[in-house]
């Protein structure tokens, strides 16, 4: 498990108006896989703007443990040289995956379709949150789960299948890491894997099977769903992957700046993949003023600028069909809708309650500190502003959460009174530039 880390307090204060440009990192989820698909190719993966935070740094030695070369260039430059499907190492050693659900559940996924022996591991946080998810379908694969800590959690240790089972799978909730972890242990399956999923979640782990060469077919699943068909045991070849920048991490200067008087940036090389951007609809239908200046594609993904303009914000009624699309992006437009005039109300979140915190529980609390009205009806969350700055004054518990720590910085840039967050320390897992990006755009965090 993680070594414990001495808690770091700031407080964000407001002050001047926000102004400038900035490129925020690489995008979270693409990076692990870009670590994951270069493993699991027999060749050199280069990989152009790694997110080069905690969690994926956990994923990049990982990928080491089972066999593969991974090097370090230079800022966001590496190169993976894998060991291809059906020929990984055992791990010698426990895979401790810090505060990593992604890098832990895909990891599970890719081990589970291999004969081999893994423990994975992680921090408290870590630790806490649900595995049953994931091993309920490996299981079905022909893996068996040695040992696990109670309620299917962290310290866990699994053998892979001798031979991989190939399943269909309706996942019980839209969830990329479920379908993911799927289809990566399909790999290995002879035969076809299928993945069903009642709402599109994240199709980076589709694009990029299709990217290297697997034999993978998407369709249309009812109204919103979608069924994901894998061949298994193809051989992966190399590709060069670009990682545009992450739209979960723009979020946050993207609302530091509608709710500063007087601010105006330009957030560079956004990914505008449509399963990611459910954040700036719904800013855009608060009024948010948010302009696209350059669209174009990247590495096989859409990318734009952003031009982003300080604006009167009202409050709207967030559908829960949008939630696989902004599912990360709750506590930030929670902070949001604390300065917008009128109710914002959030639907569909009980799956905001098994992230790297009780997401819903830490917004709500942090909103209760600072003086912003607010409730919680059933899956339900409710944000009341007055169209003004929220009071703020008040100290956040973070829970070892990197996204409520920065939204509730976020709040303190523009509140009547600072906002303070117990610890800044896991902010580094996912936006390891965070601080010194909002200070040169102009932002008091101290
Ligand atoms: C992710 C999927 C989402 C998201 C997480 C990254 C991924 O989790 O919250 O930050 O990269 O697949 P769920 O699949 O559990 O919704």
């Amino acid at each position: 498990m993680s070594h414990a880390r001495s808690s770091k307090p700031m407080r964000a204060e407001a002050g001047h108006p926000l102004k400038g440009t900035v490129t925020v990192p690489g995008d979270k989820s693409i990076s692990h896989r870009a670590l994951i698909f270069g493993l699991l190719a027999v060749g050199e993966t280069r990989v152009t703007g790694l997110l080069e935070g905690e969690d994926v740094l956990r994923t990049a030695d990982a990928a080491r443990a089972l066999g593969a070369t991974v090097k370090h260039l230079g800022p966001g430059e590496w190169r993976v040289n894998g060991m291809g499907v059906g020929t990984l190492l055992e791990p010698a050693n426990t895979l401790d995956f810090g505060n990593a659900g992604t890098g832990s559940r895909l990891m599970m996924g890719v081990i589970g379709g291999h004969p081999i022996r893994a423990t994975f591991d992680g921090d408290a946080s870590l630790r806490k949150r649900p595995m049953g998810r994931i091993l309920d379908p490996l299981r079905k694969m022909g893996v068996e789960v040695i040992s696990a800590a109670e309620g299917n959690r962290l310290p866990l240790t699994i053998r892979g299948a001798r031979e991989t089972i190939p399943i269909t799978y309706e996942t019980p909730v839209a969830s990329a890491q479920i379908k993911s972890a799927v289809l990566f242990c399909g790999l290995n399956a002879p035969g076809e894997t299928t993945v069903i999923e009642n709402e599109a979640s994240r199709d980076h782990t589709e694009k990029m099977l299709a990217f290297f060469g697997a034999d993978v077919r998407v369709a249309p699943h009812g109204p919103h769903g979608r069924t994901i068909t894998l061949k298994g045991q193809p051989s992966l070849a190399p590709r060069p992957i670009i990682v545009p920048a992450d739209p979960s991490s723009a979020a946050f200067p993207i609302v530091a700046a509608l709710i500063t008087p007087g601010s105006e940036i330009v957030v560079k090389s956004v990914m505008m993949n449509p399963l990611r951007t459910g954040l700036l609809i719904t800013l855009k239908e608060m009024g948010a003023d948010i302009v696209e200046l350059d669209r174009r594609e990247e590495g096989g993904e859409t990318v734009a600028d952003l031009r982003i303009r300080h604006s009167a914000l009202n409050g709207v009624n967030v559908p829960a069909s949008r939630a696989p699309s902004m599912i990360d992006e709750y506590p930030v437009l929670a902070v949001a809708a604390a300065f917008a005039t009128g109710e914002t109300r959030m639907n569909g979140l009980q799956e905001l309650r098994v992230k790297e915190s009780d997401r819903l529980a830490a917004v709500a609390d942090g909103l209760a500190v600072n003086g912003v009205e607010h409730s919680i009806i059933g899956d339900d969350l409710i944000v009341s502003g007055h169209g003004r700055p929220a009071p703020g004054g008040g100290v956040v518990e973070t829970h070892m959460d990197h996204r409520i720590a920065m939204s509730f910085l976020v709040m303190g840039l523009a509140s009547t009174k600072p906002v303070g967050v117990d610890d800044v320390t896991f902010i580094a897992t996912s936006f390891p530039d965070f601080l010194p990006l909002m200070a040169r755009l102009g932002g008091r965090i101290v």
